[in-house]
């Protein structure tokens, strides 16, 4: 009996422990936890696992219970379009899970750790930009991922982390790893690449961890966030918007839905708010009023004007760029930068400003650069922030290139730019006359390089040091 005794007590035992071993394997930390910010004062947590269920969440005091699924594990056939040719079958072996943030809620723990809380006021924002590591066979073009100083996307976020933001804004262009980086080639051997979630992981959440948990975050779709390229990862992992098969960028039949998501606006404060507008597929030249883009483009700006009356001061943000000088130029060629797309669409509603009047400041990506141009002529002041990571190749003029024009009417007053890699901080100052914002360029750092006044309708800037 006392022999027994000892072998039921040592089962208990065995048990307990491998009641807790499996705990401790069910309990495995998601990838990555973040908090995205989506329109009407909606607060979403997300969560990414390679685990087989999707982890708890607690809210303030209250119980822990599982996060919704999202979208489970897939392996899809690579999409038929030209820019996939090289990719194969593309693979998301991680659960994406999701929570809406109750409105009340001041905090939130997943499987343990505290999650990036929405904040009412917003004080500080941090900007980045197209921040892959660039893969490309096409252009032969591979950056050195491997190397933090030719691809500086996880030290921007450390940095960025740093100055304990309220929100981050990411102006498009997350996934640049497209093609298998070529034998032989030290600087990115061995790096994840195509459109499944590996890519995803190595290019943007890893290196994006401290910045991903610092603050919540709103995204701006990029033309690498289009459906032919990485928009399957794009509705996935980052799109505010629920995910459905008509909105996933599986089947190229429900690109003319899934390529144009609708504009939302995010509240900044009582006065000021973010417009939020997908322009990932925008054409490089102009459209005609024929074209479906053009009629779904009108259709977007009408809403887009419509939400802008929720706020006086509207930061106009996409990740194309309408005013803009571009990064190929030079002397013998045109400056002009913006869209052309955009251009022909907004020009047809806004002949003279291009924009509504609520618009008195714009943000955009595209060019790996930083840009902050105003304008004596009646436009929004423009900002360019897409120097965060993937390769600048660009080579802006120091000044403004006299005797060119950026679009008809459009006259530059003050051109301020670099080349070098970056991100940027908005800080808001309330004055006398009302609402200012402070922009702060940094460098890889976290040093101020240049400094603006901006938010009513024109910028001044000045060095930093
Ligand atoms: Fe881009």
């Amino acid at each position: 009996m006392h022999s027994k005794g000892h072998v039921n007590f040592g089962r208990k035992v065995a048990c307990v422990v491998l009641f807790c071993l499996s705990s401790l394997v069910l309990a495995a930390a998601p990838d990555s936890v973040y908090t995205l910010q989506a329109g009407a004062h909606q607060a979403l947590v997300r969560a990414i696992t390679q685990d087989s269920v999707c982890p708890q969440i607690a809210f303030d005091h209250h119980a822990a219970h599982p996060m919704r699924l999202r979208v489970a594990p897939q392996v899809l056939p690579a999409r038929p379009d030209q820019a996939r040719t090289d990719a194969g079958p593309i693979t998301f072996d991680a659960r994406v899970c999701e929570s809406r943030w109750p409105r009340h809620a001041k905090q939130a723990r997943v499987a343990g750790q505290t999650v990036a809380a929405p904040h009412r006021r917003i004080e500080r924002i941090v900007v980045i930009g197209d921040t892959g590591c660039r893969m490309k066979a096409t252009e032969n073009a591979f950056q050195d991922c491997n190397d933090p100083q030719r691809w500086p996307l996880a030290r921007v976020a450390a940095s960025a982390a740093a100055l304990q933001p309220d929100l981050v804004l990411h102006v498009g262009d997350i996934h640049y790893r497209e093609s298998p980086c070529p034998a032989g080639n030290a600087g990115c051997a061995g790096a994840a690449w195509g459109y499944g979630y590996q890519a995803w992981k190595e290019d943007f959440f890893t290196p994006a961890k401290p910045l991903l948990e610092a603050a919540p975050w709103v995204f701006v779709r990029g033309n690498h966030e289009s459906c032919w390229r990485a928009g399957q990862g794009w509705f996935r992992f980052i799109a505010a918007e629920p995910w459905t098969p008509k909105r996933s960028c599986d089947a190229p039949a429900n690109d003319l839905v899934a390529d144009y998501s609708e504009p939302y606006t995010v509240a900044l404060s009582r006065h000021t708010q973010l417009l939020v507008f997908d322009s990932s597929i925008t054409a490089g030249k102009p459209y005609s009023p024929e074209d479906a883009a053009y009629q779904i483009y009108a259709r977007q700006l009408a809403l887009a004007q419509r939400l802008m009356r929720l706020a006086p001061i509207n930061f106009f943000v996409s990740h194309h760029p309408l005013l803009a000088v571009t990064s190929h130029w030079s002397a013998d060629k045109d400056a002009a930068g913006g869209n052309p797309g955009l251009l022909s669409v907004f020009a047809s509603h806004f002949p003279q400003r291009l924009f509504p009047d609520g618009v008195k400041l714009t943000l955009s990506g595209h060019i790996h650069a930083f840009e902050a141009i105003n304008f004596v002529s009646d436009h929004p002041s423009s900002l360019v922030l897409g120097n965060s990571g993937s390769g600048t190749d660009a080579k802006l003029p120091r000044a403004y290139p006299e005797g060119t024009t950026l679009y008809p009417g459009v006259q530059v007053g003050e051109y301020f730019a670099s080349s070098d890699f970056g991100f940027a901080t908005l800080d808001r100052q309330s004055k006398a006359g009302g609402e200012h914002w402070l922009l702060t360029e940094y460098s890889v750092e976290g040093k101020p390089t240049f400094a603006c006044q901006v938010g009513q309708g024109q910028s001044h800037c000045y060095k930093a040091d």
